[in-house]
């Protein structure tokens, strides 16, 4: 089947699809995104993932060349006409296309691009790595100083997984002056003693979506949040450690640069949380 996409205001069959080799998302990253996982045919936390792209938008002195209700119904469509079980909605919005190469933001006229698609991902809340833990290893955190605002300038990212998959690892941890920033594309956390540990929100790091989620239902089953810095010491002598995104939920971390947190094994309290979290999601997906 072929999968059909949406560009500024058209549902396409993905080969139809284009957008201006001038684009300012393609020239400059001057763009931001947003994921958004879908369970049962259903979007997970849709309301914050459209909050946080008013907010990116706004940071970057971007207009939102749609509205929250639009967007629902652009995801729903997609979501139909692909045939979405368990996947992701991907959509970007970029400053659009000026006509030519320009540090300059183009004239506020100037028509945005926005993009979506989805990725079917079936089994992704079954995932066979939620089951055995992922790798991850500590890398220096290479990226600019507003990760806060979703943009698409992953290179530095991109490099990340790499060079995490060039070790025989899933994934790496970002480390700045000392302390962990977060995952590649995802939240990172430790468990000592039964508090869970991540660091506090700053323009350090993306405010996860599913973070919050997971916070609020980790605080509403009585176990204690702790929001500060670590590092990858400290991660080497946790109980266990976690990642949190759209895409992966909540994710155990079994070892960082091949030593092993606590048993080697995913731990009980990021398997609790996997569980509550998708139970209550798929309670209040839309
Ligand atoms: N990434 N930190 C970074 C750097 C991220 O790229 C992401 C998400 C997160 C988790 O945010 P959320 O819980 O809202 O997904 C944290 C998405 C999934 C991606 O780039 O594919």
């Amino acid at each position: 089947m072929t999968r059909t996409v949406y560009v500024n205001g058209e549902y396409l069959p993905e080969h139809e699809a284009t957008v201006s080799i001038f684009d300012r998302g393609f020239l400059m990253a001057d763009g931001v995104y947003e994921v958004t996982s879908v369970l049962d045919g259903k979007l997970i936390d849709f309301d914050g993932h459209y909050a946080r792209l008013e907010r990116s938008l706004g940071e970057l002195d971007m207009a939102n060349p749609t509205t929250h209700e639009d967007l629902l119904e652009v995801h729903r469509e997609l979501v139909r006409a692909n045939g979405i079980e368990e996947g992701m909605v991907y959509l970007q919005v970029t400053r659009g296309n000026p006509g030519d190469r320009d540090f300059a933001f183009p004239p506020e006229d100037t028509a945005q691009t926005l993009v979506l698609f989805t990725q079917s991902k079936p089994g992704l809340a079954n995932s066979p790595a939620a089951k055995t833990g992922i790798k991850v290893i500590s890398i220096e955190d290479q990226r600019w100083a507003r990760r806060d605002i979703k943009t698409v300038q992953l290179l530095a990212p991109s490099l990340g997984k790499m060079a995490a998959k060039r070790a025989g690892a899933d994934d790496a941890w970002m480390v700045e002056d000392g302390h962990v920033t977060e995952g590649t594309s995802n939240n990172a956390y430790i468990v000592k003693d039964g508090a869970i540990i991540t660091r506090g929100l700053s323009n350090d790091i993306l405010h996860g979506i599913t973070r919050a989620a997971v916070l609020r239902f980790a605080a509403e089953a009585q176990m204690q949040v702790v929001e500060r810095l670590f590092t990858i010491d400290e991660a080497k002598e946790a109980d266990e450690a976690f990642v949190t995104s759209a895409s992966t939920f909540v994710m155990p971390v079994v070892s960082i640069d091949g030593a092993a947190i606590g048993t080697g094994e995913p731990g009980p309290v990021a398997k609790r949380l996997r569980e509550i979290y998708l139970e209550e999601s798929m309670k209040a997906a839309i």
